[in-house]
């Protein structure tokens, strides 16, 4: 732990959103939060109109609300009304499709406009929407679909092609396929740009209830296939009040949010939080490229900037100047999420660029971020921060019945939330029983372990799980494994997480192989490019390394732990259960 705490100045708090914040946690109340927003009569609610056209009523529908940098370097803005009114053709041509409220819309798309406009039309009708990465392959994205009961995908002819039309008929819920270029004349393809033009303009955004689903984001576990994490409409209501006290925004900012809303960041943060604070936010087509990323904040005078430290790691590298070299002024706050932040980090963007990156942190399941470093409070580097004011976050042990907290500072145990914030997940799609073993003596347990100081500043500490954290996304091993299995060559493998020094973690297999295959460098790479095409290469193994045999428990588990003890050189721990050993 770094001793060096990087202190606010007076003239930075007054001016942020939340000066105060013993205060803001002694006063605050979710009703009070509720009443920042819209709603309909008969407490209904619908967060695309909170997000978008809220903002028509109050006047402001000119307001930029989507500057758009495509992979060329060309710019399209986007104002408020012209959201509301290409969201307003999207549901109504999902009406024209006979799709209804409660059904499930899933994109496979880059971060192109046509994107926000389907998440923002398919809340307004009503039915739930479900972003997947575009770098995933057909495995994942299979699993997803199926789990979720997609009735609609939007994506493009290159993508569907390639990962999606080779199991298009293992999916009967799923009725129709828009994709965003070409004429979709061949397989049953619509032309959702021609679909879009010939919808009508208006339309009258459902009422919904503040539990109807509205959201549904896949996360990876340990075992079994991925979990779809279930989120309601009311869920805004904790989407807006964290936009506006953890990240501070304010309609006239610029505001760059770097993540896919393939990711949940994306969408809760990339999406709803932004517009619903009414700022006009920044959607870079391109990955992430150091120069690309300076010039964009230098020329769009990006005033809040959230990104991940895998990204921040990479500018660091880069180094200094290309930051001193530009007029960045106009930036006031800069935050992080995903993964642990390096105490380094945070003191290199406190002398690079005058303000630390506060790091936050939160998960698929918690819908918003929990716990945070605030413009107006002092950062400790290395640290996550403090509660959402409304949130009680702990540190618990297991006891005999269920769990108990611990208070003494610095006691290592598991994160855990009060349960009851609006946009806590209402369940695993599909799951009860795995949604279930979340919650004790009602708090909600994250899976991850961390430590409180007497300060009240939250210190990650690691995952109680063998999920992998790979450049801020989560990879349940299993998944990877499982693609693996299929491979002719393959008898055993387990996956694990290798701390790197940029991504934080990369994937590594460990392999058996059945009798008759022999180790090798083709072996090695034919399975990673099997692993590649079956996982798309966010998800894929970056190594693999052969072993005769796998480390097994007595029942005939393997031990991923073990493997990764040995393979960074730490101590085996607790090894009684193990029966079989690698050679
Ligand atoms: C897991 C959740 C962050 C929301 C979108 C990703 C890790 C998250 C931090 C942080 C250390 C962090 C945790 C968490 N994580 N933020 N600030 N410091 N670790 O959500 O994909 O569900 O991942 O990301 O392990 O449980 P997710």
């Amino acid at each position: 732990m770094i001793n060096k705490i990087i202190h606010k100045q007076l003239n930075v708090i007054r001016q942020t959103n939340m000066p105060d914040y013993d205060r803001e946690v002694a006063g605050f109340s979710w009703d009070a939060a509720r009443a920042l927003l819209g709603w309909f009569p008969d407490g209904k609610l619908n967060i695309a109109y909170e997000a978008i056209d809220r903002h028509l009523q109050n006047g402001n529908g000119g307001n930029v609300a989507l500057r758009w940098i495509a992979k060329d370097g060309s710019r399209k803005d986007f104002t408020y009304r012209d959201l509301s009114e290409m969201s307003n053709r999207f549901a109504n041509l999902l009406r024209s499709l006979g799709i209804k409220k409660g059904d499930r819309i899933y994109s496979l798309l880059g971060r192109v406009p046509e994107l926000y406009t389907a998440a923002l039309g398919t809340l307004k009708a009503g039915c739930v929407f479900c972003p997947m990465f575009s770098a995933f392959g057909p495995e994942p994205i299979k699993s997803r679909m199926e789990i979720g009961g997609a009735n609609v995908l939007i994506t493009t002819r290159k993508l569907y092609k390639r990962n999606v039309e080779a199991f298009r008929n293992d999916l009967p819920e799923l009725k129709e396929i828009l994709i965003i270029d070409g004429d979709g004349s061949d397989g049953g393809l619509r032309n959702l740009t021609a679909l879009m033009a010939a919808a009508e303009e208006d339309f009258r955004i459902e009422a919904m209830a503040p539990e109807d689903t509205a959201l549904l984001h896949f996360t990876s576990g340990t075992t079994g296939k991925p979990k779809g994490a279930v989120h309601v409409h009311e869920a805004v209501v904790a989407h807006h009040i964290t936009g506006r006290i953890a990240l501070d925004l304010r309609p006239d900012d610029i505001y760059w949010c770097t993540a896919d809303p393939g990711w949940i960041t994306g969408t809760s943060y990339g999406i709803i939080a932004p517009f619903t604070n009414g700022v006009t936010m920044i959607v870079d087509e391109a990955e992430f490229d150091v120069n690309r990323w300076y010039q964009i904040l230098a020329e769009e005078r990006v005033t809040v900037w959230y990104t991940a430290p895998t990204a921040i790691r990479m500018l660091m590298k880069a180094g200094s100047d290309l930051v001193k070299s530009r007029d960045l002024s106009h930036l006031r706050f800069m935050a992080s999420v995903g993964e642990p932040l390096n105490p380094e980090a945070v003191i290199w963007s406190a002398d690079t660029f005058g303000m630390p990156f506060h790091d936050n942190w939160w998960q698929t399941e918690t819908g918003g971020i929990m716990i945070a470093n605030y413009a107006s409070v002092d950062v400790k580097p290395g640290s996550m921060g403090k509660p959402l004011p409304g949130i009680r976050a702990a540190i618990v042990e297991k006891s005999d019945n269920g769990v108990r907290e611990i208070t003494k500072p610095l006691g290592i145990g598991e994160l855990a939330l009060q349960a009851g914030w609006p946009s806590m997940m209402r369940g695993y799609l599909h799951e009860d029983e795995r949604y279930r073993k979340c919650f004790s003596n009602g708090w909600y347990l994250s899976g991850d372990l961390a430590m409180r100081d007497s300060d009240g500043y939250f210190w990650f500490v690691g995952r109680s799980d063998d999920v992998i954290k790979s450049a801020g996304h989560l990879i349940g091993p299993f998944e990877v494994e499982s693609a693996l299995m299929e491979h002719a060559a393959v008898a055993e493998v387990a996956v694990i997480g290798i701390p790197d020094e940029t991504a934080g973690e990369i994937v590594k297999a460990f392999v058996a192989l059945k009798p008759g295959y022999v180790p090798g460098e083709d072996l090695r790479l034919d399975l990673i490019g099997h692993a590649r095409k079956r996982l798309g290469p966010a998800v894929a193994p970056k190594d693999i390394a052969f072993r005769k045999n796998l480390p097994k428990t007595r029942s005939g588990k393997i031990m991923r732990r073990l493997l990764k003890a040995r393979e960074l050189g730490l101590p085996e721990g607790d090894i009684s259960t193990l029966e079989s050993d690698e050679q």
